[in-house]
């Protein structure tokens, strides 16, 4: 018997990091980027194999020592009733680069549960899959948001505040008038976003004062944003770019490469452009046009060091 999963790759249009401070954030799935997860009987199972990203585990038990994806894989077999000796194996493939902000982490844990879940013939709720979504990403990230793989899991475009001692979660879809057509750039160096998380936070928490004001200016941009996307105004879309990338660097998470490209993309013609996800190595989104314009912009972006960009679309 053979099962599959699958799941889209996501970019944060507004929010990454002021969103684990409790201010709203937007993230969408990407209409041609993602991961799939194929699970068949194997008798030497259970083993979990991604040919590109150079891994092949087996399940190991929530010791903090073991690698994330190892004891990933042993909670994604416990949340859906299978045994930790389950015959299978399981292949993940896609055309998601890790640790860039491209969501890589919860796709593979979105599709793998999905994979997991349709071997086991047990039906997974969209609530189940957010639970499990929680569970696997806390291995690899610590203390998320939530944001990723809510995005990644409903698909299309999402505004998301997480829950805290004095708000309750948002989660609401925003519906697209149009494709939104984007350049994306990604550089070869890996950001860890635990540690930039971590370092974010005792840092605000050091000088509360200096960063309370960018977290809230950061949440106001998301209900800006909103306003933006649901009434197609690309043009404004760009200019609320523009503001997050600044307040996104005043956060520290910004390096020369993302400044590079965003500084690139806009002398292109971009409509804006702002650094996407955890920062730390880099990944930059530039909102254009059409797809003319973003596949220019692409390769404008191309032509700096060690940077690989293409031209995407948003999931409406
Ligand atoms: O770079 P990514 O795709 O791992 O996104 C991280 C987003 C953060 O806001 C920095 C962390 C979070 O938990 O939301």
């Amino acid at each position: 018997m053979t099962a599959t999963g699958a799941a889209p790759g996501k970019v944060i249009l507004f929010g990454e990091h002021a969103v684990v401070h409790g201010q709203p954030a937007i993230a969408c799935t990407l209409s041609d980027r993602g991961v799939a997860s194929t699970c068949t009987a194997d008798p030497d199972g259970p083993r979990l194999d991604m040919p590109e990203w150079g891994q092949s585990v087996r399940p190991a038990t929530t010791d903090r020592a073991v690698e994330a994806v190892p004891r990933a894989f042993a909670l994604a077999l416990a949340f859906v009733g299978l045994p930790a000796e389950a015959r299978l194996r399981v292949t993940v493939e896609g055309n998601l680069p890790p640790s860039v902000g491209m969501g890589s982490s919860a796709a593979f844990s979105v599709a793998l549960l999905r994979g997991l879940a349709a071997f086991a013939q047990r039906p997974l709720t969209e609530a189940d899959l957010l639970e499990g979504g929680t569970q696997l990403e806390g291995v690899f990230h610590g203390d998320p948001s939530g944001l990723d793989h809510t995005t990644v899991a409903l698909g299309g475009c999402v505004y998301f505040r997480r829950a805290g001692s004095d708000q309750d979660k948002v989660v609401r879809r925003i519906a697209l008038p149009a494709p939104v057509h984007l350049a994306m750039g990604v550089t070869a160096r890996a950001g860890n976003t635990r540690q930039l998380v971590a370092r974010l936070k005792t840092r605000a928490a050091d000088a509360p004062r200096a960063f309370a004001p960018v977290f809230d200016a950061i949440g106001a941009l998301a209900g800006e944003g909103e306003r933006a996307l649901e009434a197609g105004d690309w043009a404004r879309l760009g200019v609320l770019f523009d503001v997050n990338h600044g307040l996104v660097n005043a956060l520290g998470v910004s390096t020369l490469a993302c400044e590079l490209m965003v500084d690139r993309a806009r002398a292109a013609g971009a409509l804006g452009a702002k650094l996407t996800g955890a920062g730390g190595g880099g990944a930059v989104i530039a909102v254009c046009e059409d797809a003319t314009h973003a596949r220019a912009v692409a390769a404008a972006l191309d032509g700096l060091p060690e940077v690989r960009a293409f031209a995407t679309t948003l999931q409406a």
